[in-house]
């Protein structure tokens, strides 16, 4: 039996490529009302403020590079192969970046656009706002960003929980536990016998979960952890 491992990444292992976390000092729900702009009632109120607040983050993404700890990734994946999950929070394209090739975005992509008219979802080609109409369904005022919002279900979360069962280790990188069902990844995997290891630049909500807890920047603790899964040829 080939050991596998799970890897769960949140807004922290993009922070230190220049990407604004959610609930760190000076965060994005510091400044911005996430009822505002990640709940489907903030969109039914007010869907010009939405869209400009995704055009924003979405046009400095492009400015943002992956950072060591995505690189790090990417380069297990290549040579732990077959045998390794990533499941990102994260709406950005950092990981793709990095060159990772099997990412799950359980809270969708940034870089596209969903139809709720008709619910096709491709690559946005540029902004989003009311005024566009679907390329599939041609009906205009529908086209949101493809992002799950507070209350909505996450995506592929049958196949997240099938990985998770089935690996050796449960590895939380940048990731702060406040937002269920992400949150409840660690107890799910503890409940099943399996080791979960936490990266993170301070203790989290869920800290007190973890087999082990390692704080340091993720641009530094995610590397050293893949040389040792690499050395060693196991998690
Ligand atoms: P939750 O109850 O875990 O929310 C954690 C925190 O988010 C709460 O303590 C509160 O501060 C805030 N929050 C949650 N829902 C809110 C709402 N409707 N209005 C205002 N604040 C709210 O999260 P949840 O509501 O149970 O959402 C879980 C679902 O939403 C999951 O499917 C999750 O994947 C999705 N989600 C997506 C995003 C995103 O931006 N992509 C963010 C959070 C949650
Ligand atoms: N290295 C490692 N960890 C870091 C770093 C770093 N350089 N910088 C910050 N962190 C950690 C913080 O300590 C914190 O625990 O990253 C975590 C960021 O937490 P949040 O801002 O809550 O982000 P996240 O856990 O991804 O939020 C979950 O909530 O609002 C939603 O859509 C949002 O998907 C997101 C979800």
């Amino acid at each position: 039996m080939t050991a596998a491992i799970f890897i769960l990444t949140g807004a922290g292992i993009s922070a230190e490529s220049g990407i604004d976390t959610f609930r760190d000092a000076g965060g994005l729900w510091s400044r911005v009302r996430l009822e505002d702009v990640a709940t489907p009632e903030g969109f039914a109120r007010d869907p010009d403020t939405v869209h400009a607040f995704y055009n924003a983050r979405r046009a400095s993404l492009s400015a943002a590079r992956p950072n060591p700890a995505h690189l790090a990734l990417a380069r297990l994946e290549a040579e732990f192969a077959g045998r390794l999950t990533l499941v990102t929070q994260n709406i950005d394209d950092l990981h793709e970046r990095a060159g990772s090739r099997d990412v799950i975005h359980m809270h969708g992509e940034l870089a596209r656009s969903l139809c709720a008219r008709c619910g096709d979802r491709r690559a946005a080609a540029g902004d989003l706002s009311t005024g566009l109409s679907c390329a599939a369904c041609s009906r205009v005022g529908g086209l949101r960003p493809d992002v799950v919002w507070f209350g909505e279900m996450p995506y592929r979360m049958d196949e997240i929980e099938a990985r998770l069962l089935d690996a050796d280790l449960f590895v939380a990188i940048g990731t702060s536990g406040a937002v269920y069902p992400a949150a409840g990844f660690v107890s799910e995997a503890r409940a099943a016998g399996i080791r979960t290891l936490e990266l993170n630049l301070q203790p989290s909500d869920g800290s007190w979960l973890f087999d082990e807890t390692r704080q340091g920047p993720a641009s530094t603790l995610v590397p050293a952890f893949v040389e040792a899964v690499l050395a060693t040829g196991r998690p």
